[in-house]
């Protein structure tokens, strides 16, 4: 993907860039080495989750979704499951509600089973769900979320809709991401070059970057790296390289 990219600007996201998704892993690392522990890290990375969303909306990029809580995550201590869920929840209430109070121009939707959470969390997805539904700015949020667990509840939903066959727009219909398109950029912190249970049916053709950045660190400068890197790469689709 031809782009001239300045140095030190933020790079404008074009028709290439519509949907960017982000595993923000490195929390508890970002906390050891402070000697701190690893909730200092949650919350560390929570405070960098809002500031990371506006810096993709300033590029342009329609559609984010973050990895918040994976299918996988209900096995770490019960201290941290509570911790995390009660960040989520307070982050909710105060930062995410405030600013769509406030005239922020974006809308959350929530990606996996919420039926497992916290009662008083569950609630609160749906309410904030339901706030600014016209907008154009949307962030999903990926919580108690698994990518085969998605794949698994899609193909339920088109058998009880009344489907026989199962065909790959139907499953994309009923997949939890169908407001949104395909990742065109999938983001890893935190060095490790996996997919965690993430977007399984979705990163089909997804690029992937992965960056050492621990996710408490990953601010402006890392994610125009990131997107340069991006920028950088040949898209084929399975296709031949188009001509220049
Ligand atoms: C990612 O950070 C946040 C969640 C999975 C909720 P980690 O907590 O996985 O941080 P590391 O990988 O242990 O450093
Ligand atoms: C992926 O990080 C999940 C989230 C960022 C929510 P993990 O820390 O759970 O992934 P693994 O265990 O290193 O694969
Ligand atoms: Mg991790």
């Amino acid at each position: 993907m031809a782009k001239k990219i300045k140095e030190n600007e933020l790079i404008k996201a074009d028709e290439h860039l519509k949907s960017v998704a982000v595993i923000m892993d490195g929390n508890g690392r970002w906390a050891k080495k402070r000697l701190l522990p690893r909730t200092a890290g949650h919350k560390a990375g929570a405070a960098n989750v809002e500031k990371m969303l506006m810096t993709f909306r300033e590029m342009g990029v329609h559609h984010v979704t973050i990895y918040a809580f994976s299918t996988e995550n209900w096995k770490r201590p019960r201290e941290e499951v509570e911790a995390l869920m009660e960040l989520t929840f307070t982050y909710l209430q105060d930062v995410v509600m405030k600013k769509i109070e406030a005239g922020e121009n974006f809308r959350v939707h929530f990606l996996g089973d919420k039926s497992a959470l916290p009662e008083r969390l569950r609630a609160k997805c749906v309410e904030v769900e339901g706030l600014n539904p016209d907008s154009d700015y949307i962030c999903n949020v990926a919580l108690n979320y698994g990518g085969r667990a998605e794949i698994v509840h899609a193909a339920n939903e088109a058998i009880k809709a009344g489907h026989t066959e199962i065909t790959e727009e139907i499953l994309t219909r009923y997949m939890y991401t169908s407001e949104s398109p395909d990742p065109d950029l999938i983001i890893r912190t935190g060095g490790d070059f996996r997919i965690s249970n993430f977007l399984l049916w979705q990163c089909a053709y997804s690029e992937i970057v992965v960056t050492d950045t621990l996710f408490p660190d990953f601010d402006r400068d890392a994610i125009n790296d990131a997107v340069k890197e991006f920028y950088s790469r040949k898209r084929r689709f399975g296709g031949v390289e188009e001509e220049k």
